[in-house]
């Protein structure tokens, strides 16, 4: 198959980790008789340094033209002065609206030979595997806000619509239904309004689905339940503000967001790709990043935007591998030996081309 991929690096580490990415899908084309491109383009801090703003409209342009998207990350401490009016971040908010990636799904999944690198007790965290379904467009993230004149009082305001709460529920139970057929809808419905659309509405396309098993938790409820019995969970839905906050939790998890994938998808059109982990300017250029996560989004890009499901689990496959020979990068090493990105991702490469 042929297939263009749209190459975001972004700041901070977001160059050597999606390096690492497009080495390990560039094995797959060679192993599996594919034919890709890639083409890189300037985001977030890198092109506001260029004077082209967060977002440039080649950049964008690129997005709409590839079939996928891999982003590394946005986001530098030299752009975050508060009153600045343009940010790095803002390059994410554009794509997500300008691409309509309403559903951002973010696994979770606690690998066996990881349970003690995390902050939490092993036995709470094995066997965890839970997907995040965030809705990504809608919400308080994208509704109108403002400041007053003075400064002294702004407003944000979360709003939904009938159809925004409809089709990111029904992708969730969807995707629940592959899975182990349980749904949990988190909302704060006792006392947003909003809320109690979410949950009517989510209701109804849920009756639909009368195999799945089906939950509803109050956001503040779900950040304990998170932590006390997160093996009970399969698929999570929830609003962009919640979903943001409960997704940074639930990747402690895992012991290391450099371990967790992400993908943005629209209802058609590319999907955006990318590790859940930020810029981590501190250890930028020392070839410290963790690379898999980066890795992981590139094989939901195989999976959700090119329909390529064994090549997806070839690279997830490969990754274990890695890891249960024993490969770690210093954010999983405990204190053990480890090794550097590049090395990491090269092991990856080295066990797709054997795969
Ligand atoms: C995320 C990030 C973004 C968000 C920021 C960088 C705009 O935290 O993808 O979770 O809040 O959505
Ligand atoms: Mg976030």
């Amino acid at each position: 198959m042929e297939a263009t991929f749209a190459v975001l690096p972004g700041d901070g580490i977001g160059a050597e980790v999606t390096r690492q990415a497009r080495d390990v899908v560039e094995a797959i084309a060679d192993t599996y008789g594919h034919s890709f491109t890639f083409t890189e383009h300037d985001v977030g801090g890198e092109a506001m340094r260029r004077g082209l703003g967060p977002l440039p409209e080649e950049t964008l342009e690129a997005c709409r033209a590839a079939d996928a998207i891999f982003l590394g990350a946005v986001g530098h401490p030299d752009f975050d002065d508060p009153t600045a009016t343009e940010r790095p971040e803002q390059a994410l908010l554009g794509l997500r609206s300008a691409l309509g990636l309403f559903a951002n799904l973010r696994p979770v999944r606690v690998l066996p030979e990881l349970v003690d690198s995390g902050p939490l007790k092993a036995d709470l965290v094995t066997g965890t595997d839970i997907l995040f379904v965030r809705e990504l467009t809608g919400g308080i993230y994208f509704g109108d806000s403002g400041t007053s004149e003075d400064g002294d009082s702004a407003y944000s305001v979360m709003g939904y619509t009938r159809g925004e709460v409809e089709r990111i529920v029904r992708l969730a139970a969807d995707a629940a239904t592959n899975r182990r057929g349980r749904l949990t809808s988190v909302d704060k419905a006792n006392v947003l309004e909003v809320s109690r659309l979410w949950r009517r509405v989510a209701g109804e396309v849920v009756a639909d689905y009368p195999g799945l098993e089906y939950e509803v938790l109050l956001i503040d409820a779900m950040t304990m339940h998170l932590l006390s019995r997160p093996r009970d969970f399969d698929v999570v839905v929830t609003a962009n503000l919640f979903g943001d906050i409960v997704t940074d939790e639930a990747s402690m998890l895992a012991g290391s967001m450099g371990l967790l994938p992400s993908a943005s998808l629209g209802a058609d059109g590319p999907g955006l790709y990318e590790p859940v982990h930020g810029s981590a300017p501190d250890i930028a250029g020392q070839d410290l990043a963790n690379p898999l996560a980066a890795i992981l989004s590139a094989a939901m890009a195989l999976r959700h935007s090119l329909d390529l499901e064994q090549e997806a689990a070839a690279v997830e496959t490969a990754v274990d591998e890695v890891l249960a020979a024993g490969m770690r990068t210093v954010d999983i090493a405990e204190g053990a030996t480890h090794v550097g990105t590049v090395e990491m991702g090269a092991a990856v490469v080295e066990a797709v081309s054997s795969s």
